[in-house]
């Protein structure tokens, strides 16, 4: 079996980015939940760069779907040495008036789509005493966002699950972080800028706070995640990084 790098909700954004740098050094597995189209240009780009991917569908908050994404996997003769927990989504709503439909749409997708696929790549890293998991977090989990109650409520559990995983799994050279980033020009970016007072608070932000005065691109995620995955980070784990412009400063 080949080792490879899963990358979910890989068809867009900053999975789209991290694929591709990861694809430069092992196979990818490119998983997305909707979009076919977006997830098959992604394969044929890196594959036209001389790399590897396998496109799986898979809604990562539907654990049946995680456990045959693996099974795919498996029957293309890979084991995923590098896990990202990429797949997230946002559900805005003053908490006071949030339906419960949004509270676990975010949370299952955000959270318990990450343990899922922990859960099922996990043992087989253990077993080869190698392995990377990368947790996307945000800087709603580390500090919270007015509207993002459920939001920052998943991304900061992923910063407790990076590092309780951290604790058991390094005695297997099994490394977990976590990445924070700040606002990233995706297509989840253009959705919080739909909001008009969130668009004017986070243009106010970038022009007045932001240090670095620009937004983030997902390159600036994918470089770090591929630092934290590269043997130049081979003392690194249970870390949080915040990857936002200074933003949070
Ligand atoms: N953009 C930001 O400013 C920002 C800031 C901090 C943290 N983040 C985090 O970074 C990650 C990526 O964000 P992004 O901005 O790149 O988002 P995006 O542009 O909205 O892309 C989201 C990706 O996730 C996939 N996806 C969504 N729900 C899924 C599910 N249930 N199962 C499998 N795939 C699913 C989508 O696939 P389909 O299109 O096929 O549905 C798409 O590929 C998220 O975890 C997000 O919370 C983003």
């Amino acid at each position: 079996m080949k080792k490879a790098a899963l990358i979910t909700g890989a068809s867009r954004g900053i999975g789209r980015a991290i694929a591709g740098v990861l694809a430069e050094s092992l196979p990818v597995v490119i998983n997305y939940r909707n979009d076919e189209s977006a997830a098959l240009a992604v394969q044929a780009e890196i594959r036209e760069k001389g790399g590897e991917a396998l496109v799986i569908r898979a809604d990562v908050a539907d654990y049946e779907q995680v456990r045959r994404m693996f099974d795919e996997i498996r029957a293309a003769d890979y084991w995923v040495h590098t896990l990202v927990n990429n797949a997230g989504i946002i559900r805005d709503q003053f908490a006071i008036m949030m339906g419960l439909d949004a509270w676990h749409a975010v949370i299952n997708c955000n959270l318990n789509g990450a343990f899922y696929c922990v859960r099922e790549s996990v043992q087989t890293m253990m077993a080869r005493r190698a392995g990377n998991i990368i947790n996307i977090s945000s800087i709603s989990g580390l500090h919270g966002q007015v509207g993002q109650s459920n939001y920052a409520a998943s991304k900061a559990a992923l910063t407790g699950l990076t590092k309780s995983l951290a604790k058991e799994l390094g005695r297997f050279n099994v490394r977990v972080n976590c990445v924070a980033p700040g606002f990233i020009e995706t297509d989840m970016g253009a959705e919080l800028l739909s909001n008009e007072k969130m668009a004017k608070l986070l243009e106010l932000a970038r022009q007045e706070l932001l240090p670095l005065r620009r937004w983030g691109k997902p390159a600036d995620i994918a470089g770090v995640v591929q630092f934290l995955v590269s043997s130049q980070a081979a003392y690194m784990t249970g870390q949080v990084l915040e990857v936002d412009g200074g933003l949070s400063l």
